[in-house]
């Protein structure tokens, strides 16, 4: 696997790539690696001939106070993970590299980004749209791949490709769990033992509220309490938000529609460490919606 840190080279490669006929698969990730970030890549694998994996923790899409300088780096481990995933270039810039003195320009997607992250991280989803447009900018992607881990960051990224034109098909990929629930996330070993094991209660408010879904329930408020009320099982939880709302809109009705696909949206800290899950569901249509 090709190491690549300049975005010079990065763009002549791809070109050459292109040039060649290949299709173009990139990963972007902050890098120390999971199973969530290599699923992405093996996936990648399948779609495309070549696979770049971009790793840069990006400082712009990081709220002053936030965990910036101490986000898990381990580089020569990435490396070997990576390649083992089936990645045929690390695009890995540096800071001065991406927003060299002077750099001046950001970003802003509207709508989608200004609910839920949007309000507990002001500036996040600048960050991420200001990124995200700059490495496909330097990786020439035809396809891209996210997790939905981030739910949001995903209608964030396709509104960016649609208001933008970049010429990107966008493929979301499911989150990976740990065997007791727990997104995976690079941010899990902050957690103490106790917290590791409280932190599970993300995926069970969830479920709980998948299940009402799946059996009929489609008033949004019974939905958030439910999720609410299991949260606060764990009283060392603080909630910041439980959320169900239209998966693609973020919309929230009093109920949802027969057919409608839901997001259930959850943010939660846990001491120092902020941690956030989601689930995908349809409201099953009754006989008469479905003729
Ligand atoms: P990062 O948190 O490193 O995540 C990189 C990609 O891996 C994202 O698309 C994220 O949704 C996905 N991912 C994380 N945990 C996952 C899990 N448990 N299952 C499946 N996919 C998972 O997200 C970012 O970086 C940044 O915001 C980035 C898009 C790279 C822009 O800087």
């Amino acid at each position: 696997m090709e190491l690549i840190v300049s975005i010079r080279q990065m763009q002549y490669y791809a070109e050459q790539q292109r040039y060649a006929g290949r299709r173009i698969a990139v990963v972007p990730t902050m890098g120390y690696f999971h199973e969530g970030h290599l699923s992405l890549i093996r996936q990648a694998r399948q779609l495309a001939d070549v696979v770049i994996t971009t790793l840069f923790v990006n400082p712009t899409q990081f709220l002053p106070g936030e965990d910036y300088e101490r986000y898990p780096r381990d580089l020569e481990r990435d490396r070997r993970l990576a390649e083992e995933a089936g990645s045929d270039v690390l695009f890995a810039p540096t800071v001065q590299e991406m927003y060299p003195a002077g750099y001046t320009t950001r970003v802003t997607v509207l709508g989608v980004s200004e609910k839920f992250e949007g309000v507990f991280r002001p500036g996040h989803f600048q960050g991420v749209a200001t990124v995200v447009t700059k490495l496909f900018l330097a990786t020439k992607p035809h396809v891209a791949l996210f997790g939905q881990k981030d739910w949001q960051q995903t209608l964030v990224v396709r509104q960016l490709v649609r208001d933008l034109n970049f010429d990107v098909e966008i493929v979301v990929v499911p989150t990976v769990r740990e065997a007791d629930g727990l997104a995976m996330s690079s941010r899990n070993i902050y957690l103490l033992p106790e917290q590791r094991q409280k932190a599970t209660v993300l995926y069970r408010a969830l479920q709980r509220a998948r299940e009402l879904v799946l059996q009929g329930q489609r008033r949004r408020q019974v939905l958030v309490q439910a999720m609410a009320e299991e949260l606060h099982s764990v009283p060392e939880i603080q909630l910041d938000y439980a959320a169900a709302a239209d998966a693609f809109t973020l919309d929230e009705p009093e109920e949802f529609a027969g057919g409608q696909q839901i997001a259930l949206l959850v943010a939660a800290r846990l001491g120092q460490i902020r941690l956030i899950d989601n689930e995908v569901v349809q409201v099953p249509p009754t006989g008469a919606e479905r003729a």
